[in-house]
């Protein structure tokens, strides 16, 4: 159930029910040679409506905008500042809250977006008791760790990986590039401090992930797997309340 394609009536009727809801959050950022800009944003979407499906559980509009200033680098990169996602996840939660939503569930495809989802939620108790927040990271549930390093094992790496690549290309098969030989992505012991280091680091964008990898089918299975593994998380965590 997406809240784009719903009537306020029948967000009414939901709230008389159930007070629960997902936030695809996601990046808009450089993954490499092959993958898309808005890999993260496109999967943490395509898990977090095909859970809300599945469960009927409201799907808010996504954040497509992360924390990735390590990227700027890279032309096509776009990032919020810490701050800013900071303030725009709590008017997302000030906005739904309003109306008497009051657990929400934070689907994530972007580690950078990670340590900013806690400090925002800090802030949302301070203003909202109440209010409850989860976030899940769907690449790093077990079940998708267990599936990633099966398909992929050290190809996996840690940026543009070949499993975020899979399921991109799974959800809009048309955009999948043909890939071209790469060198290898070294990992590079060196400390990442700036966006410009990030690209002297790692010029192509990867670290450490082989994108040839990358095969829809594969990308099929492991979304299964995130959707199930999703579902689970937020029945358990519901029922706690
Ligand atoms: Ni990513």
């Amino acid at each position: 159930m997406l809240l784009k394609f719903s009537t306020w009536s029948e967000i009414e009727t939901y709230l008389g029910k159930r007070q629960d809801v997902f936030i695809p959050i996601g990046a808009t950022e450089q993954h490499g040679p092959f993958g898309l800009i808005g890999t993260d944003a496109i999967c943490a979407e395509g898990i977090a409506t095909a859970v809300g499906e599945r469960d009927g559980v409201l799907v808010a509009p996504s954040i497509q905008v992360g924390m990735s200033l390590h990227h700027m680098k890279f032309p096509g990169s776009m990032s919020l500042t810490p701050q800013s996602l900071i303030g725009l996840t709590l008017e997302w939660v000030d906005s739904l809250a309003a109306h008497g939503f009051n657990q929400f569930h934070f689907v994530n495809g972007h580690g950078g977006n990670i340590a900013t989802l806690g400090a925002a939620f800090s802030e949302v108790y301070l203003k909202h008791p109440n209010v409850r927040c989860l976030t899940t990271s769907w690449y790093e549930l077990p079940p998708l760790q267990a599936a990633t390093a099966q398909y992929f094992g050290d190809g996996e790496g840690y940026h543009g990986t070949p499993s975020e690549l899979s399921v991109s290309f799974f959800l809009y098969p048309e955009q999948r590039r043909e890939t071209q030989p790469l060198d290898d992505s070294p990992l590079v012991d060196d400390q990442l401090y700036s966006a410009a280091d990030f690209r002297r680091c790692y010029p192509d964008g990867r670290i450490g992930a082989n994108q040839h990898l990358a095969d829809p089918k594969i990308g099929e299975k492991l979304f299964g797997i995130a959707v199930d593994a999703v579902l689970e998380r937020h029945r358990k965590w519901t029922e706690l309340k």
